[in-house]
């Protein structure tokens, strides 16, 4: 049993009035005990201020990024432990544009993954290929290095705690969403390399959200395959009118 699962990436984007003003929309509408496991993922200053706006709902919070190691000299950046203290349940690792702005390599990735499965941390694993990958075939290829690179020395057990984020590169604030036919080839070719690299459990287990421009009138489709688990929402997570509908796309599916 797969329950759905909805995340707003909330990117570099909103002020401080505007994100917990979002975030008590969307928690006014995501009770606890809901249907749907609800998280958002503001930028890190918002953390705190958004983990107050939620509290008491359904809603989970989640951060964009971290770093590997222990606290300590490492300017700028932001330790897992930080965000287990101001209440983070989940953390997105190897979104692309960490991968195509701030170098965050398969190995780098993989460092983090580690890392914060050893907190006890949930992962939102980004993978997915650009559009050149894509228009030569290569796809699953593409898919296969940022597992295999990201998962390595990932056993089952720690595993349990990652949800993977399948986001086409060329799908990411383009308006141009896959078909649900391709989202589902690409979810299909995850869910069966988790299959033979892990376990039956794990690839039955495991979610497997969609990202890449989902909006309130393409959600049920996606949502509808049988090998998507969710949604990862950038744009359309930044407005109640148009998360709130995303979510309730996904209240009832089971799979
Ligand atoms: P958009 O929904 O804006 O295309 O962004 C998707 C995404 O990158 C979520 O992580």
């Amino acid at each position: 049993m797969r329950r759905p699962f909805v995340a707003g990436n909330w990117k570099m984007n909103l002020t401080l009035a505007q994100g917990k003003a979002l975030a008590a929309a969307i928690a006014a509408d995501c009770p606890a005990g809901d249907s749907v496991d609800v998280a958002l993922c503001p930028a890190s200053p918002y953390l705190l201020p958004v983990k107050d706006a939620i509290a008491g709902s359904g809603v989970q919070l989640g951060a964009q990024n971290a770093y590997f190691a222990a606290p300590g000299a490492f300017t700028g950046e932001i330790a897992l432990d930080m965000l287990l203290d101001v209440g983070c349940q989940w953390v997105i690792l190897g979104h692309s544009e960490r991968r195509q702005f701030f170098g965050d390599t398969d190995a780098l990735i993989n460092k983090k993954l580690i890392a914060a499965r050893q907190k006890g941390l949930g992962v939102i694993f980004c993978v997915g290929e650009l559009l050149a990958e894509r228009q030569e075939n290569r796809t699953e290829a593409v898919l296969e290095t940022q597992m295999a690179g990201g998962l390595a020395d990932v056993d089952a057990a720690m595993f349990e705690g990652v949800v993977i984020a399948y986001e086409p590169v060329w799908a990411i604030g383009t308006g141009v969403t896959a078909s649900p036919e391709q989202a589902e080839a690409a979810h299909l070719y995850l869910r069966n390399w988790v299959r033979s690299h892990y376990n039956n459990a794990a690839a039955d287990q495991l979610r497997i959200q969609y990202g890449g421009s989902v909006k309130p009138d393409n959600a049920a489709e996606l949502l509808s395959q049988p090998n998507v688990d969710g949604a990862l929402v950038g744009g359309a997570s930044l407005k109640p009118e148009q998360f709130l509908p995303i979510i309730q796309a996904a209240r009832g599916i089971v799979k």
